[in-house]
């Protein structure tokens, strides 16, 4: 069936404009003023509202068994939460472990996606071990349409690389044309920290951040980029939380390397200060790298203003109470993680847009199409153009509500952003031609969503021609 989304005002990462939208077979096919609907046409009114591109989460946990147990979240009640809260792709961290095959687990995750996603989906590939069998494995991958790879340089033992490993598997990228993405703090060091403070007797969730310093974090960054200028591959840090890892970041920028930073919706709203909460609320603010000083916020958001911050994911990572006090006696058994995927673009926009701290434009440019160029999903997503798939969100900017784990959908018992007000959400939101989402309600079909497979874009012969693909 044929949509028209009438009366809106289309924002792009680059315009702003009164227009309809026609929709057929799951692809804009016209944009204009007073476009007709043919008979049989499903029409949405869209007068007095935004029409974004559908949101793009460019790092989320949905299935997870890490730090002794399981994320909460399944690909359906993820995916519904994601459309319900107007991200219409997200990009989800594959992650064996490094005792696991990495072929097998990378089946694992894409047969527990395939059928029960909502909205639509590609992968992060996790390097977690480097040896015979990886190359191999890693460029079949890459051909099944998985175009990025993720490396752990912390959670040594589980997730973590080697700098060998590191090496290998940059090198191998910069052949192949996929860009990394890293998870940057000096594992070592986050080792030594716990337990000298726990030796010391210090077990509350307030001794994470000092167990995992800024200091550790930019130790990671500046390591992440040299590795990059030394193989020629591209990089993407990911949740970079703090001043010295931006610091390093932007020097590595400044060289040439190509290297793209993302933070994620908790460093932008909350401190260290949530995580020095009495009991399970402070357990509740465990993620790492970790919530920090209070006077990096300002610094995030004018970075993010201005680009060097160039993407704004969530690091959705749903753990419920139970499982936070699994490190009641002891901070470093904390299940670590955050959720926000839900929250993330009524947040941004109440937090950064309406108050004044983010243009419209790099509003829609750092949750869209900035991560939809960097991964190879633009301009399939990530826009509103001819020839995109229609995903779209009418949003309703009159709305008021507050964040609560009573009325989200997202499957945890909590949310860290309990009690903060929004001004905006969607109120229509489709994936391909369907409609979702309507005011808050998942009205659409559970098995919509389908794998993005996506063409590597980085090979460095390309890059050296044409100078970054930087997006903008
Ligand atoms: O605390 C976090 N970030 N949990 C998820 C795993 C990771 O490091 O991304
Ligand atoms: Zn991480
Ligand atoms: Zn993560």
């Amino acid at each position: 069936m044929a949509l028209l989304i009438k009366g809106g005002e289309i924002v792009t990462a680059e315009s702003r404009t009164r227009a309809d939208i026609f929709v057929e077979n799951e692809t804009i096919t016209a944009i204009g003023a007073g476009l007709d609907a043919p008979a049989g046409t499903e029409v949405v009114d869209a007068r007095g509202k935004l029409v974004f591109p559908g949101f793009i989460d460019p790092h989320v946990h949905i299935h997870l068994p890490f730090m002794a147990t399981f994320a909460k979240d399944t690909h359906a009640t993820a995916s519904k939460a994601a459309l319900i809260g107007g991200t219409t792709t997200f990009i989800e961290m594959c992650c064996p472990s490094r005792n696991e095959d990495a072929l097998e687990g990378y089946h694992t995750w894409k047969q527990k996606a395939e059928g029960n996603s909502a909205c639509d989906y590609a992968f992060h590939m996790a390097v977690t071990r480097y040896d015979a069998r990886t190359e191999a494995q890693l460029r079949e991958i890459v051909r099944d349409g998985t175009a990025s790879f993720k490396v752990f340089l912390a959670y040594k033992n589980f997730f973590g690389v080697t700098d060998e490993e590191l090496f290998h598997t940059l090198k191998l990228a910069a052949e192949l044309g996929v860009i990394t993405t890293a998870h940057c703090e000096n594992a070592e060091l986050v080792a030594q920290l716990q337990q000298q403070l726990l030796a010391e007797g210090k077990t509350g969730p307030e001794w994470h951040e000092p167990s995992r310093p800024e200091a550790v974090e930019a130790e990671g960054t500046a390591r992440f980029a040299t590795f990059l200028e030394q193989t020629g591959a591209a990089g993407y840090v990911v949740h970079l939380s703090c001043a010295p890892a931006l610091r390093a970041a932007v020097e590595a920028k400044l060289r040439g390397v190509q290297l793209y930073v993302e933070s994620v919706l908790p460093h932008f709203l909350l401190d260290k200060s949530f995580a020095g909460r009495a009991g399970v609320e402070g357990m509740k603010h465990v993620m790492s790298p970790p919530l920090r000083d209070k006077r990096n916020l300002p610094l995030l958001w004018s970075a993010l203003q201005s680009g060097l911050i160039d993407t704004v994911g969530t690091d959705h990572c749903p753990f419920d109470t139970e499982q936070k006090l699994l490190g009641k006696n002891d901070f470093t058994q904390i299940p670590n993680g955050i959720p926000g995927l839900e929250d993330r673009v009524n947040l941004m926009y109440t937090y950064g847009v309406k108050r004044g701290s983010l243009d419209i434009h790099r509003f829609v440019d750092a949750l869209s199409t900035r991560p939809g160029r960097l991964f190879g999903l633009f301009p399939r997503k990530g826009t509103i153009a001819v020839g995109a798939d229609a995903d779209l969100v009418v949003y309703d900017t009159d709305y008021r509500g507050t964040i609560s784990a009573a009325t989200q959908h997202t499957n945890n018992d909590y949310n860290g952003f309990e009690g903060f007000a929004i001004e905006g959400r969607p109120s229509v939101v489709t994936i391909r031609g369907k409609v979702q989402v309507r005011d808050g309600v998942f009205v659409g079909n559970l098995a919509r969503g389908c794998m993005i497979r996506r063409e590597p874009q980085y090979y460095p012969k390309q890059a050296a021609q044409e100078g970054s693909i930087h997006a903008r």
